[in-house]
């Protein structure tokens, strides 16, 4: 079954085809990164009149790079939340447009539960023995917008251990990054300039790390390297670098293996954009070596927004239900596995004075 799908919740534009919920045919993203980058962050106004502009042609170029006109299409999925509002409404009823003309199944995917999921994902030529048994596994999603802690039994099936209270760990990583001058999105830049710089030279908190539960914060260690650069005027800003993204580091990889001893998994996931984080990959590959843990890491171009894993969760949600209806509504600040009923219908108002 070929599954189009489309992801347009943020600042990417994105379509894919993927065969039977893992294989992915293929999967093209438009960054708007370039777009943004003077503003030091997503403008919501111009990413949903990028995607309006990009849509048509990603979607052809996704048809044509997976060998499947629209014929070959079974499905198609888009986002539905959560995400910026203007930019969901863009991919939602681009799909749902979809689905109309060629009289295919529809169905609405919640992106976090995409990300949850998206190790299941063969790219071409991939290997595929890795997916078989996922479950049950403690899974991390971090990206610009959530820091979440997931168990998850089978798909479908999971529950959230623990999120963070306040920033994302990849807003902490755009917003240091803004301290120290550097230019958006500041993860991949903080991430190359710590290689040069010394992760202890600067002792930055690690906030919530002894807490019992699997909550975060970051917050408090974005405002502990405003100050620590208010007092120290000259600095290495390579070791600023090292020293705050270990303590990041350190927080992500110990409530994540914390939960993988106290709820007894073999199996440690991690996505979304911060997953890329080099440190991150490496000090979480040490750390499941050490306690025996298989630890399944999703490719780099998967780990930050991308339709393939839309349209490989929509196969999954077919095969346990029905398709969405075309009443279904976007959710911007739905969570993880959140309700998504369509919202009832309602009568236009009465005109005043007319009761
Ligand atoms: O998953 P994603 O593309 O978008 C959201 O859904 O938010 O993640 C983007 C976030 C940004 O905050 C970016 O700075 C961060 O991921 N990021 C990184 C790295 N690459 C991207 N953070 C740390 N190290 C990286 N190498
Ligand atoms: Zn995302």
């Amino acid at each position: 079954m070929k599954i189009l799908g489309v992801e347009t919740s943020c600042d990417e534009t994105s379509a894919a085809v993927v065969a039977d919920g893992r294989r992915i045919l293929s999967n093209v993203v438009g960054s708007q990164v370039d777009l943004h980058r003077p503003y030091g962050g997503v403008v919501p106004e111009l990413a949903s009149r990028r995607h309006l502009e990009l849509i048509e042609a990603i979607v052809a170029e996704a048809l044509q790079e997976g060998s499947a006109p629209f014929e070959q299409i079974d499905a198609v999925a888009a986002t539905y939340g959560p995400g910026l509002a203007t930019s969901l409404l863009i991919g939602l009823n681009t799909a749902k447009g979809i689905a109309v003309s060629l009289g295919i199944p529809f169905v609405g995917i919640n992106h976090l539960e995409a990300h949850l999921y998206s190790p299941l994902l063969i790219e071409p030529g991939g290997d595929a023995s890795h997916s078989e048994d996922l479950f049950p596994m403690v899974s991390l999603i971090v990206s610009g917008g959530h820091t979440i802690l997931a168990y998850a039994t089978a798909i479908g099936h999971h529950e959230i251990l623990g999120q963070t209270v306040d920033d994302a760990a990849g807003e902490a990583f755009d917003k240091v990054a803004k301290l120290l001058g550097l230019p958006y999105p500041g993860g991949p830049e903080i991430d190359r300039l710590a290689r040069a710089g010394h992760p202890s030279s600067i002792e930055f908190p690690r906030s919530m790390l002894d807490d019992p539960g699997y909550n975060f914060s970051f917050s408090g260690l974005k405002t502990a390297v405003l100050y620590w650069l208010r007092k120290n005027r000259t600095h290495r800003v390579e070791d600023v670098c090292a020293s705050f993204q270990e303590a990041v580091v350190d927080v992500l990889v110990g409530k994540l293996i914390r939960a993988a001893e106290e709820k007894d998994v073999r199996t440690v996931s991690a996505s979304g954009g911060v997953s890329i984080n080099s440190r991150f990959r490496e000090q979480l590959t040490a750390e499941c070596q050490r306690q025996g843990l298989r630890l399944l890491l999703v490719p780099a171009p998967l780990c930050t927004d991308n339709a393939a894993m839309i349209a490989a969760l929509a196969f999954y949600k077919l095969q346990q239900g029905e398709p969405d209806s075309l009443g279904l509504d976007i959710a911007p600040s739905d969570g993880l596995g959140g309700k998504r009923f369509p919202r009832p219908v309602r009568q236009p108002a009465p005109a005043r004075g007319k009761l």
